[in-house]
């Protein structure tokens, strides 16, 4: 064989080799063996010096075709091979689009919500609208123009988260209380009579435990007129126990005292957790408290710009967590707050 004809068996071998290389590791290794430094081409080539002289010429522009052709084939190849493995790549990591997504399970309203809106269409059926108020309140709507002034023990009543920074003026609090909305609506509705309901987020300084949470709802409700009394009160009440408990729920009233009203009245109802025998969240008293109330001070009136000889008023107020922990059973109050949804979602 002349160095012209190995050469072209070089060529077609290689060419042969390239077409059954399947990866790119065999790829680079049939670049080696054939156009590498020491490949069967380059080798070839470098043998041009054993051919006579007039030879040579047309050897080394074969040989050069030969690389040319080569590393186009190389190159068509390599290419080659990259979408393939792109695609196997592809295949192996495929998401499959017709199966199933996994269900996402939808959301409900929190317990709190649902009580709010069942006390809401309560209360519209008795003819009371809802007010809002602020939760961020000045120190004088929460305490002062309800008759509970600095020096007031009362004010013991309501340990309070104070907002830093303000001058002693007008001293910002968290409301301990929706109470203070009285007096907003009072001043923006006189001399206009009122029936109102007023839900909010309260505050206090205070210990967590199963009874008390440093934050809770409260439902307070107004009433001003020219005839209203203790007994529109009491009805309103009863009424409003029958229809959030069920007709068989018992209702109590005992004498209280609260600084804004005058005579003042707390509401129990028997503790459906222990049936009245006494457990932990009615004290053991077989009674639970779920509302503060009374006639509305005739300071209080005044300071809400009604002429305490012309109006009257009721007022009561509400823990909205309380009564749905003794309707539902639940024992500690703080489940309210803990977003544990195995609580969450019973509701
Ligand atoms: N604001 C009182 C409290 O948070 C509850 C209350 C008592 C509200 C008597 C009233 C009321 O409207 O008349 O303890």
């Amino acid at each position: 064989m002349t160095l012209f004809d190995e050469l072209e068996h070089i060529y077609q071998d290689a060419l042969t080799r390239l077409a059954a290389v399947a990866d790119s590791s065999a790829l680079e290794a049939w670049y080696a063996d054939a156009l590498g430094r020491k490949g069967a081409v380059t080798l070839q080539t470098r043998a041009v010096g054993q051919l006579p002289k007039e030879e040579r010429p047309a050897f080394g522009q074969r040989a050069n075709e030969v690389k040319q052709a080569l590393e186009t084939a190389y190159a068509a190849r390599a290419e080659a091979i990259k979408q393939e493995e792109l695609l196997r790549d592809l295949e192996a990591g495929a998401v499959d689009v017709t199966l199933p997504g996994r269900p996402l399970a939808p959301g409900h309203l929190h317990l709190t919500t649902q009580s709010l809106r069942q006390l809401y269409s309560i209360f519209a059926l008795m003819g009371f609208e809802v007010y809002e108020a602020p939760d961020v309140e000045l120190e004088a709507y929460n305490f002062d123009l309800l008759n509970i002034p600095e020096y007031h023990p009362a004010r013991d009543m309501w340990d309070t988260f104070w907002v830093k920074g303000l001058d002693a003026e007008a001293r910002l609090l968290l409301r301990t209380h929706t109470s203070p909305g009285q007096m907003r609506v009072m001043r923006e509705r006189c001399p206009e009579p009122i029936r109102v309901i007023l839900p909010g987020k309260c505050y206090r300084y205070e210990q967590i435990t199963a009874r008390a949470e440093h934050q809770f709802y409260q439902l307070e409700g107004l009433a001003v007129g020219h005839t209203i009394t203790l007994t529109d009160l009491i009805g309103t009440a009863t009424q409003f126990a029958r229809l959030f408990y069920g007709p068989d729920r018992q209702m109590r009233v005992r004498s209280s005292y609260f600084p804004f009203t005058e005579p003042s009245i707390e509401i129990d109802t028997t503790c459906t957790l222990c049936g009245g025998k006494g457990c932990r969240i009615c004290k053991y008293t077989g009674w639970i408290e779920i509302a503060g109330a009374g006639m509305v001070h005739p300071v209080v009136l005044q300071n809400g710009g009604y002429d305490p000889a012309e109006w009257s008023g009721f007022a009561f107020g509400f823990g909205v967590e309380r009564p749905s922990l003794t309707k539902y059973g639940v024992n500690d109050i703080r489940m309210f707050y803990g977003n544990d949804l195995r609580f969450l979602r019973q509701f």
